[in-house]
C-alpha cells in the first residue's frame, strides 16, 4: 500500500509532489511526508493526518527545491505517528527514502546495524532500509569506477525480502533520485527537462503522458534531466517508452459531493466502454482483441480457476454462475490469497483467470505468478493499463472503465460483471450456445446501459430509505444463485462505507444458523431478481425473517409479486446475464446513502487503502 512520488526538475518540487500525493492518496491516507534538497541540504515536512493536514504545516512552513519525493501511508509497520511517517532518514542524514511496501527481513537487518552502532527512530521496516544504504555507501570505495550512490542502493535491494517500490535521494548528489522495485509499482514520466516517478501514472499525466513502467528488480538512476535502467544484476535495461492515455479530467470530483457517488453515476458509461467493439451481431457472440489464444485452445480449456480479492473476488462468483451456465465450463473461484500458498492441481486444460481493478493486489499477482510458475496460462482482467498484472499475464481483458479514486469499488465491480458476461457468452458460443441464445444475451447487452441509468435516477428514494435504517447495528444481504455474489458484495460495500456489520448469505442458509440473529435492529436486503426459477424460493426466504421480525427491504424486477416488505427498490426486467449487473446498483447507492448518512468519510473509510500491495 501507500503511494510514493519523485520529481527532478526546474519547478518547485513541493508544488509538483503535492500534487500528485493528492491523486495518490487513495492508496494510503493515514499520514504523509515530503523532503527536498537544495544545495546539499535536505528539507523535509511529515504530516499525521491527510494530505490536507500536510499542505497546512507546508503553507506555514515551506521548503525550498526543485527536486524531492513524497509520500502518503497507509501503516504496516508501527503505528501512525509523526516518527513512523515517511520520508525516513538514514542516521546520518545523508539518506532519504519513501517506500511502499514491506521489508520482511527489516528485524534481522536492523540488529545487524544496531551491532554498528546504528541507533532507529522509529518501528518501520523502512528505516532498517535506508540505513542499509548509508552502511554500504560508507563502505564503498569513493574512487570506484562504479557509481557509489546507485551501487550503495542496489547492494541493500539484494539483501532486502519482501516488496518496494522506493524513491532515494543522497545529499552528496543534489541533481540524482535512484528508484527501484520489486512487487510494488513504480513508474517513471518522462516531461520536458524534467522527470517524475510514482506508484501511479495518474499521478503525473497533468504533466507528462510519456512513461516508462518499471519491471521488477529494476532500478532507474535519474540524473538531471536523463535517466539509466538497470537490473539488480547491473544489466543495462532498454527503456520500454509509453503514451498513456489515462484521462486525468476523470479523476476530478466535477460538482459530485464524492468519488464513491460519482463512479457510480458514471456506470452506464463504463458498461459501455466494456461493451465496445466486444460485439458480433452476425455470429452472435462476443470477442476480445487481447486473449492471446487461438479458438482451438479455448475450446480445449476444460477448467477454469478464477482468482482475486474482496470486491473482484465477488466478481468471480459471478463469473462462475455464468460461465457454467452458457458455456457449460466447470469453474471454481478462489481467493488468491489462498491459492497463491496452496498446491491446487493444475493441468494444461485448465485455465486461470485474474481479476483485479488496480492490476497491483499482491495476492493476485503472486497467484498469477504462482500458476504461471507451473505452466498454466493465466489471462487477466483488469482496469489498470500498463498495471503489473496487465503486463505479467499471458492475455487478457482490458476493463476501460477510467480511473477508479474511490476506496469502495463500483463501476469497476460492474463492469468486471459485464467482461465476464461477455466471456461467458463467447466461450459459450464456441461450444454448444445456440445462436438464437446468442442473441437474446446481446439483446440483453444492448439495453444494459440505459436500463442501469434508470436505476440511478431512483438514488434519492433509496436515499430515504437508508434514512430508516441508519441506525442499525447489523444488516443481512440475502440472494439466490447469481445473486447471492450480490448479496456478498452488497455487506462488503456496507461494512467498508458505513462500519455497519453485515453478512452476506445464499438466502436458503439462513435457517442453517444465521437466522438466529434476526431482530428489528437487524434488517435484511433480499435480492429477489435473480433466475426465475428461484423467484418464489427467494421470497419464501424473505418471508420467513420478516416472520421472525426483520424488517425488509427488497430490489425486486418492476411488476413482479413481491409481497409484503417494508421497503422496495423496483429494477427493469433484464436477463440472467445482466441482472447482477443491475441488482449491485441498489447496494452500491445504499451502502453510499448510508455511509454519508452516518457522518462517514466515504471516499476513504477507515483503515483501507485502495490498492493492497501487502500480503
Ligand atoms: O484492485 P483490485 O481489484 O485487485 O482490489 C481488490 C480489493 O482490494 C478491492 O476490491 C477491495 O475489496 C475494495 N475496497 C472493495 O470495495
Amino acid at each position: 500500500m501507500c503511494g510514493i512520488a519523485a520529481y527532478l526538475g526546474q519547478r518547485l518540487a513541493v508544488e509538483i509532489l503535492m500534487d500528485a500525493l493528492r491523486r495518490l492518496e487513495y492508496r494510503g491516507y493515514d499520514s504523509a511526508g515530503i523532503a527536498t534538497l537544495e544545495h546539499e541540504k535536505i528539507h523535509c515536512c511529515r504530516a499525521v493526518g491527510t494530505i490536507s493536514v500536510l499542505q497546512r504545516k507546508l503553507t506555514d512552513s515551506p521548503i525550498p527545491g526543485s527536486m524531492g519525493i513524497g509520500h502518503t501511508r497507509w501503516a504496516t509497520h508501527g503505528s501512525v505517528t509523526e516518527l513512523n511517517t515517511h520520508p525516513h532518514f538514514s542516521m546520518n542524514g545523508k539518506f532519504a527514502i519513501v517506500h511502499n511496501g514491506v521489508v520482511e527481513n527489516f528485524a534481522s537487518i536492523r540488529e545487524f546495524l544496531s551491532l554498528q552502532g546504528y541507533v532507529f527512530y522509529s518501528d518501520t521496516d523502512t528505516e532498517a532500509l535506508v540505513n542499509l544504504m548509508a552502511y554500504h555507501y560508507a563502505k564503498e570505495p569513493a574512487n570506484a569506477t562504479k557509481d557509489r550512490f546507485l551501487e550503495s542502493v542496489r547492494k541493500s535491494l539484494l539483501h532486502v525480502r519482501g516488496t518496494y517500490g522506493i524513491a532515494v535521494v543522497c545529499q552528496e548528489r543534489p541533481r540524482e533520485i535512484i528508484g527501484a522495485r520489486n512487487s510494488s509499482p513504480l513508474v517513471l514520466g518522462i516531461g520536458k527537462g524534467e522527470l517524475f516517478l510514482s506508484s501511479d501514472v495518474a499521478s503525473f499525466t497533468a504533466h507528462t503522458r510519456d512513461a516508462v513502467f518499471l519491471n521488477d528488480n529494476e532500478l532507474v538512476h535519474i540524473k538531471n534531466d536523463s535517466f539509466a535502467i538497470t537490473t539488480l544484476d547491473r544489466e543495462e535495461v532498454e527503456a520500454v517508452r509509453q503514451q498513456v492515455d489515462w484521462d486525468t479530467v476523470a479523476a476530478e470530483l466535477n460538482g459530485y459531493p464524492h468519488f464513491m457517488l460519482k463512479e457510480i453515476f458514471e456506470q452506464p458509461q463504463a458498461l459501455e466502454n466494456a461493451l465496445r467493439g466486444r460485439i458480433e451481431n452476425e455470429t452472435a457472440t462476443a470477442h476480445f482483441g487481447g486473449l492471446q489464444m487461438t479458438t482451438d485452445e479455448l475450446r480445449s480449456i476444460n477448467r477454469i480457476i478464477f482468482c482475486a480479492c474482496g470486491t473482484a473476488w465477488c466478481a468471480c462468483l459471478v463469473a462462475e454462475y455464468l460461465i457454467e451456465r452458457f458455456a457449460r465450463i466447470p469453474v471454481e473461484v478462489e481467493y488468491a490469497s489462498e491459492f497463491r500458498y496452496r498446491n491446487a492441481p493444475l493441468d494444461p486444460k485448465t485455465l486461470v483467470i485474474v481479476i483485479s481493478q488496480s492490476g497491483e493486489t499482491v495476492d493476485t499477482l503472486a497467484a498469477m505468478r504462482e500458476a504461471q510458475r507451473r505452466g498454466t496460462r493465466v489471462l487477466a482482467i483488469t482496469n489498470s493499463v500498463g498495471s503489473t498484472i496487465a503486463r505479467e499475464a499471458n492475455g487478457g481483458i482490458y476493463q476501460h472503465s477510467g480511473p477508479e479514486i474511490g476506496v469502495a469499488s463500483t463501476k469497476a465491480f460492474t463492469s468486471q460483471l459485464c467482461i465476464v458476461a461477455l466471456l461467458a457468452l463467447h466461450l459459450g458460443r464456441l461450444r454448444d450456445l445456440s445462436e438464437a441464445e446468442g442473441m437474446e444475451i446481446i439483446g440483453a447487452f444492448k439495453q444494459l446501459p440505459s436500463q442501469a441509468k434508470s436505476i440511478l435516477d431512483q438514488s434519492a428514494h433509496i436515499q430515504t430509505i437508508a434514512a430508516r435504517y441508519q441506525n442499525c447495528s447489523d444488516m443481512i444481504f440475502l440472494g439466490r444463485q447469481s445473486m447471492f455474489p450480490v448479496a456478498l458484495e452488497g455487506a462488503l460495500k456496507l461494512k467498508e462505507i458505513s462500519y455497519i456489520h453485515a453478512e452476506g448469505y445464499p438466502a436458503a442458509e439462513m435457517k442453517h444458523g444465521p437466522i438466529a440473529l434476526v431482530a428489528p435492529q437487524c434488517p435484511v436486503f433480499c435480492l429477489a431478481c435473480g433466475e426465475e426459477n428461484i423467484f418464489e424460493k427467494t421470497l419464501s426466504n424473505m418471508q420467513e425473517v420478516r416472520a421472525r421480525g426483520a424488517r425488509t427491504i427488497v430490489v425486486a424486477r418492476e411488476d413482479s409479486p413481491i409481497g409484503a416488505t417494508d421497503d422496495v427498490i423496483w429494477i427493469p426486467p433484464a436477463h440472467a446475464v445482466t441482472s447482477s449487473i443491475l441488482a449491485t446498483i441498489p447496494v452500491q447507492l445504499f451502502a453510499y446513502h448510508m455511509g454519508v448518512l452516518r457522518g462517514c468519510n466515504v471516499d476513504k473509510p477507515r483503515h483501507l487503502a485502495k490498492s493492497v500491495t501487502v500480503e
